[in-house]
């Protein structure tokens, strides 16, 4: 079964699909991992963000992987190659670069299958902005998390401040504005509700309160 969370940044889609997939004993597959990943290999190469044709080609030979420990279903690293990429990929200079790179259509045509054959054999909880939509439209459960733009900056700028990186809280709300509007106005599969999803407004629950929603929505469907 597939549990697909779209939502916009730092809605709080991360911290609850990993705790979604640890209590349902779900496999968990963060697709924005990805295109961060091939994001700060443009960067690490010198790509342009206009340049359309290398960042596909780049998309197409970045072999982004992740790796598990003992019975976690949340991975303990993304991999580019053989290379661990996992702070890399959630630097500030990563955060303000994803966007660009994720609304190439060539980079999400690459990303895509991969994403769909990632999902294929285990029961996984994938997050995203166009998973109901577009990577599992048939998912059995599709929920759209928001929360408020206030909320989201003091959540964001928490995880700036606990991964050691400076960060002014006005700054990373704009950080967050802009990303949104760049991920809901793209051409390429942009940010949306699908029709059939629930949606969650996560300000003021907490993650036990939303992962118990989540729950109930899984254990209401016949699989
Ligand atoms: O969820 P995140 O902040 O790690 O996502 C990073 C970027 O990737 C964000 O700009 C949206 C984009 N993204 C996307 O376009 N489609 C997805 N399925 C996942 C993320």
């Amino acid at each position: 079964m597939i549990i697909a969370i779209d939502g916009p940044a730092a809605s709080g889609k991360s911290t609850v699909a990993r705790a979604v997939a640890r209590r349902l004993r779900y496999r968990y597959l963060d697709t924005g991992a990805m295109y961060r990943a091939v994001a700060a290999e443009a960067i690490s190469c010198g790509v342009s963000f206009e340049d359309t044709v290398a960042l596909q080609g780049l998309a197409e030979a970045t072999h982004v992987s992740f790796t598990y420990h003992g019975d976690d279903p949340v991975p303990s690293a993304v991999m580019v190659g053989s290379r661990d990429v996992t702070s890399e990929i959630r630097t500030p200079a990563v955060d303000a670069a994803v966007s660009l790179v994720a609304r190439i259509p060539g980079v999400r045509s690459a990303m895509v299958p991969i994403q769909q054959s990632l999902a294929l054999t285990d029961d996984t909880v994938v997050e995203g902005r166009d998973i109901g939509t577009v990577v599992f439209p048939d998912a059995a459960v599709k929920v759209y998390l928001t929360a408020s733009p206030e909320e989201r900056a003091r959540r964001r700028f928490g995880d700036r401040e606990a991964a050691g990186h400076e960060a002014e809280i006005a700054a990373v709300a704009a950080d967050i504005t802009e990303r949104d509007r760049i991920d809901s106005t793209r051409a390429a599969s942009p940010l949306a509700t699908a029709s059939d999803a629930t949606t969650i407004d996560t300000t003021g629950l907490t993650v036990d309160e939303v992962v118990d929603r989540i729950a109930e929505l899984v254990s209401g469907v016949a699989r």
